[in-house]
This record gives structure tokens, sequence and C-alpha cells, in this order.
């Protein structure tokens, strides 16, 4: 879906799609200039279910290095909106990432608590190097320590929808990225 099939669910778009894939495009190329000759091993890309599947597929299939594609689900203990900071892994990664270069691929950074945690699990299996990659960033990550190599878009701090990332489950195919209209999650 686009966003004229929910425009009525939306304060505003931010970000089109093929205007989402261009960027995404533009970071595959630095990305691919940063990781040559780097090593005989692929690249491993970890994307973070759910919301990092869309980018992880533009940023796969843009990438000419090789990449293999990793998977983990973390969730945040406690219940409400506001994150915890103790996450808990619900899928772990399916291979050894020591001595391997990861490049980790998020939908969106707003706090940084899910990747700073993310990331000391990550280092804490000794691999070669780990960057980060993420679509959207908000203003919040400037606290974060993370160091973030690769942003797509830095956007205001408004609950978004689209590309990926959900509301109650929906929007997660719209291919735009949109402002909820919190009318949506008020009624
Ligand atoms: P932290 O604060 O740990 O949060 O950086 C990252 C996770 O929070 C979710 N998140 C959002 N999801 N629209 C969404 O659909 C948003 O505007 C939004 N902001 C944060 C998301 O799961 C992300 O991985
Ligand atoms: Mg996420």
């Amino acid at each position: 879906m686009d966003s004229a099939d929910v425009i009525s669910d939306l304060s505003r778009v931010l970000y089109q799609g093929p205007e989402i894939q261009r960027q995404i495009a533009r970071l595959a190329a630095q990305i691919d200039d940063d990781y040559a000759g780097l090593s005989e091993q692929d690249l491993i890309l970890v994307g973070v279910l759910n919301g990092a599947v869309m980018v992880m597929a533009d940023l796969s299939r843009s990438l000419k290095t090789h990449c293999q594609m990793e998977w983990m689900a973390i969730s945040s203990y406690g219940s409400g909106t506001t994150s915890s900071g103790v996450l808990r892994i619900l899928k772990d990664l399916s291979v050894d990432i020591a001595g391997r270069h990861v490049l980790v691929v998020e939908d969106i950074i707003d706090t940084g608590l899910t990747l700073s945690y993310l990331i000391d699990n990550l280092r804490s299996r000794g691999p070669a190097s780990v960057e980060v990659m993420t679509a959207f960033r908000k203003p919040e990550a400037s606290k974060c320590p993370v160091d973030v190599k690769y942003v797509g878009f830095d956007i205001p701090a408004d609950f978004v929808v689209g590309y990926g990332l959900d509301y109650a489950g929906r929007y997660r195919n719209l291919t735009d990225l949109g402002v909820l209209d919190p009318k949506v999650y008020t009624r």
C-alpha cells in the first residue's frame, strides 16, 4: 500500500518509497566501498525483526558485496510505551560471528537503548568488527553512546509508520514513511 491508501491515518508523509530506496542505495554504495577487500568471508548483515525487513531487502539487493543475512528478535521487558532498558533475545543468530565483519541493519533508532544492548551482546562474541546501519534516526539518538556509521534519514521525534514500521501490527507494508495521526492511537 502507499500513502494514498491510508491518507486519513497520516498527519503527513515524510518520504515516498522511491526516495527511501534511493537513499538506501547510496548507503549501499558507501558500504561496498568500505568493505571492499576487507575479508575473505562474506559480510554478515544482522537485521532486527520485525521492523528491519524492508530495509534489509532493499539494502542487501543494492549491495554489490556478497553478504549473509541473519536475523535477531529482541523484546523489551515490561509493558507500556517506555522502554525499561532491560531486553531479552527472542530469536538469536544461527551462525557464529567470531572473527566476522557484522553490520547491524535497523529500521529506526529512537533512544538507542535497543541498539546499545544489541551491540554489547554482539561484541561479546568476538566479531572482527560491528557497525550499524539504520534507515531512520530520531533526535533522542544523539544521547546514545553507540556510533551509527550509516544513517538513511534523520527524522523528527514523531511516531512514524511505514517501510517496515508498525503501529499495532499495521502499516508495515506501507511503502512510504509517514507520521501517524495521533487520532489513530487515541481513539
Ligand atoms: P530505542 O528507543 O531502543 O527504540 O532506540 C527502538 C525501537 O523502538 C521502536 N520505535 C518505533 N516504531 N515508529 C515505530 O513504528 C516509531 O516512530 C518508533 N520509534 C521507535 C522500534 O521498534 C525500534 O526498533
Ligand atoms: Mg526495530
